[in-house]
């Protein structure tokens, strides 16, 4: 297994390019099941879920070819099965995001029910429930989600809760079901909107994207487009929240500053300059002291839970008391016991963490837990004294791209190593 060696105390500066957003790309993959001719989907990321999803829709029969300038280029022409496997599912699960194109398109699929999680129970019953008001016969049997439907059809769904992949789930459903279908309550996640974007390029008739109201006039099919991938903003986040730590200066280029206000105002919040332009951000914290702040997480435009980790890396290594409170997962905390190896003064209550900034962090060995748990290691790796060791990076590969060789190039000293 791999494990990253972190030496701490270097202040990052420099450029780091952003890549695009993991969880653009995925529903957009999923997307690509829509399309009656190929597609191609442009500044891909390099990343293990990547890969997973493409293995999904491979193993349906879709053409997957990706190319060395990160694009994807898909022809689903070929398609033979609607099954998403136990085996890969198990693995991600947003490869969930099959079951509605699949059933929208072919009238019949059969998605493995994702199972458990690190970060909570995760379960899929909006999706599930939403695809059943547009009149789909599913049943749930052998550890899958079966579902068939002439036809769907249109109709007024109203999300019990905000769900990302739920929304896009529905929407990606909607596109081709018989009238209109409106999807209330729906997630204004700047990827959901990318999501429609690209639908409507591809010819689907959707209104509201980037409200909680999406309206969506079904049609008869969907062509394959070229689309680019919006940057990543969690990724974007992450190196920030770098430079930050560190007490350097880092500039994000081939970002999207308008996807990350709440997440700018806490970075600001904490001391640091920030200036931005249409697509680049710089995080400055030289000669400034970082200061703790209390988060709370909540669905976009909100603090999103995937910067919770890495805020609370930050706030253990400044200056007062922030109260971090997650309010989206049940069970993100976990690295919690992981920070406190390192020195952190951290008490736990429920889904509620008081973070009493240290002076300093001292390194030790350490395990992630989950992909945002690994980020939040490898940042509080880079602040403390000596060397941090960060096991389990799997979970870091899943959704950042080369993230040891941007970090070098920041003036980080990090290496992977087979252990
Ligand atoms: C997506 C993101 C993930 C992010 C999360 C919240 C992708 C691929 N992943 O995950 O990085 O952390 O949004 O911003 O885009 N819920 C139910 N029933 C359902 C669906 C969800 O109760 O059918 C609950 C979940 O348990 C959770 C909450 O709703 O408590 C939000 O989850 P959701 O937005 O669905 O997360 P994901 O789409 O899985």
């Amino acid at each position: 297994m791999q494990k990253f060696i972190v030496e701490g105390g270097a202040a990052l500066e420099g450029e780091v390019t952003i890549s695009g957003a993991k969880n653009a790309v995925l529903p957009l993959q999923a997307a690509t099941l829509l399309a009656d001719t190929p597609m191609s989907i442009r500044n891909v990321p390099r990343l293990k879920d990547v890969q997973t999803l493409a293995a999904v829709i491979e193993g349906m029969g879709v053409a997957v070819r990706f190319d060395e300038h990160n694009n994807i280029h898909t022809d689903t022409r070929t398609i033979h099965t609607f099954t998403a496997p136990y085996e890969l599912v198990r693995t991600m699960r947003a490869s969930i995001l099959v079951l509605g194109p699949m059933l929208a398109r072919f009238g019949e699929a059969e998605v493995s029910l994702p199972g458990g999680c690190a970060i909570g129970d995760r379960p899929v019953n909006l999706h599930i429930a939403g695809l059943e008001a547009m009149g789909a016969d599913i049943r749930v049997e052998e550890g899958y989600i079966r579902a068939r439907a002439k036809r769907l059809k249109g109709a007024r769904i109203v999300m019990e809760m905000v769900s990302v992949t739920g929304t896009e789930n529905l929407l990606m459903a909607a596109t081709l079901a018989e009238g209109r279908t409106v999807i209330e309550n729906a997630a204004r996640e700047p990827e959901v909107t990318d999501l429609a974007r690209c639908l409507i390029a591809m010819g689907a008739r959707i209104e509201g994207a980037g409200t909680d109201r999406l309206v969506v006039e079904g049609v008869e099919s969907l062509k394959g487009v070229d689309y680019t991938v919006l940057p990543d903003r969690i990724e974007t986040g992450t190196f920030l929240a770098a430079g930050a730590i560190t007490g350097g200066r880092v500039r994000t280029l081939r970002a999207a500053p308008d996807t990350l206000d709440a997440v700018l105002q806490k970075f600001t919040e904490a001391g640091a300059a920030i200036s931005s332009g249409e697509d680049w951000i710089e995080l400055d914290m030289r000669g400034r002291t970082l200061r703790a702040v209390d988060i709370r997480t909540d669905p976009y435009p909100a603090f999103p839970t995937d910067m919770q980790a890495q805020f609370m890396a930050m706030n253990a290594c400044s200056q007062g008391i922030g109260v971090v409170v997650e309010t989206i997962f049940e069970n993100r905390m976990m690295h919690v016991a992981e920070l406190k190896r390192l020195g952190a003064n951290i008490r736990l209550e429920g889904n509620t963490a008081i973070v009493a900034g240290m002076p300093y962090l001292k390194g030790a060995p350490v395990m992630a837990t989950d992909l945002r748990a690994s980020a939040c290691l490898i940042l509080a790796g880079l602040a403390a004294e000596g060397k941090t060791t960060v096991d389990r990076i799997y979970h870091t590969d899943r959704g950042y791209e080369c993230i040891e060789h941007k970090l070098a190039g920041l003036g980080a000293r990090i290496e992977r190593v087979n252990a």
